[in-house]
């Protein structure tokens, strides 16, 4: 029965994985970014040539952006593989799942702008720009980190399963990177420092994304929808995009207008610290420690404020510094912060 169990559990994870990105979604996040990538090889590590919308993008504004190389590496158990156009690998054999693979593409085409769908196609079916990997394509696998080595900035939206390993990964080989990942994130142990101790920030958009689901995605009440085409569709209220490629969100200030009193701004039972209970009411004269909304890290700039822990059980980790209650009353989760002396 444990066994049936985990099985179950298994299986709803990896269904929970499959989030695919919309064109628009990343269009709007890259363009913010565009300075970064003149020159730059682009590694997109959690895809499929051509369906995905990453591959998709960077093939298209690989001009606009004077991309050096493309990279994107395949999974061979993606539920999309060869569901959109009929792609041939080096050796002629059309692609198929359970393959991991590779698209490399340095320039290919001397078009000023964007590069039409047709053009892409075209190029994708003639030149021999795909080629089957050893393995799988796991971006964790040794042919995908030498992919990883030779990279500039990755791109993706990987597996929020694995996104704790992603980001760990790309960090150990000092490379820079701009992906999508549930904002439950921000207080993993493995990345909640990083965000302390300014080695990553989040980008633009911050909450609602809509992502293409698998044909096998079971139907949900909520956040679910099919298209007119029978596509299935999901959003999340709570995505984000975390990235170390410096971006103007991050050096706005975070304007005060509200002054400090007990009253508004009760303190934990169990800790020296005030309640703030949004963003726009952190008070400008307040220079201790402020539990505030987790949200405050799409606002955060680290000229302004200090990230001191976070309070949520009091043990998830070494940064959950205490439990949040006020006169015996449990408050969600906060960030804690404290104003820099400017
Ligand atoms: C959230 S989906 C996103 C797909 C695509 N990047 C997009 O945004 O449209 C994550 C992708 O990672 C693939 N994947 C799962 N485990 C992987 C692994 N260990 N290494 C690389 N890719 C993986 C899945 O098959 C899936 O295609």
């Amino acid at each position: 029965m444990a066994n049936k169990n985990s099985n179950l559990q298994s299986a709803k994870n990896i269904k929970d994985d499959e989030f695919y990105t919309t064109y628009e979604t990343i269009e709007s996040e890259v363009s913010h970014y565009v300075r970064h990538f003149a020159g730059k090889t682009v590694l997109c590590n959690c895809d499929d040539p051509f369906e995905s919308n990453f591959c998709k993008y960077f093939l298209k504004n690989f001009n606009v952006l004077k991309l050096h190389r493309l990279i994107c590496t395949s999974y061979g158990a993606s539920a999309v593989v060869g569901t959109q156009i009929n792609l041939f690998d080096d050796t002629h054999q059309n692609l198929k799942r359970g393959a991991g693979y590779v698209l490399d593409v340095t320039k290919f085409s001397d078009a000023v702008g964007e590069i039409s769908d047709g053009a892409i196609a075209y190029f994708l079916q003639t030149s021999n720009v795909i080629k089957k990997l050893d393995g799988n394509g796991d971006f964790r696998s040794a042919e995908c980190i030498e992919y990883l080595k030779i990279s500039d900035i990755v791109v993706t939206n990987p597996p929020f399963s694995l996104f704790k390993e992603i980001v760990t990964e790309i960090m150990r080989y000092h490379k820079k990177f701009l992906i999508i990942g549930n904002q439950n994130a921000i207080t993993y142990k493995e990345i909640f420092p990083l965000i302390q101790n300014n080695e990553v920030w989040t980008g633009y958009r911050f909450g609602e994304m809509k992502f293409r689901v698998p044909e096998y995605s079971m139907p949900r009440k909520y956040r679910y929808w099919v298209d007119e085409s029978g596509q299935k569709w999901r959003s999340l209220g709570n995505a984000m995009w975390l990235t170390n490629l410096d971006n103007d969100r991050r050096h706005e200030y975070v304007t005060m207008t509200k002054t400090y009193n007990s009253e508004d701004y009760p303190k934990y039972d169990n800790y020296d610290a005030i309640n703030v209970r949004t963003i726009r009411e952190i008070p400008c004269d307040y220079y201790g420690i402020m539990g505030v909304p987790i949200t405050i890290i799409n606002k955060y700039n680290s000229e302004q404020f200090e990230i001191v822990g976070e309070a949520n059980h009091g043990s998830d980790n070494e940064f959950d510094l205490f439990k949040p209650t006020i006169k015996g009353k449990e408050i969600f989760k906060r960030i804690l912060i404290r104003r820099k002396i400017q």
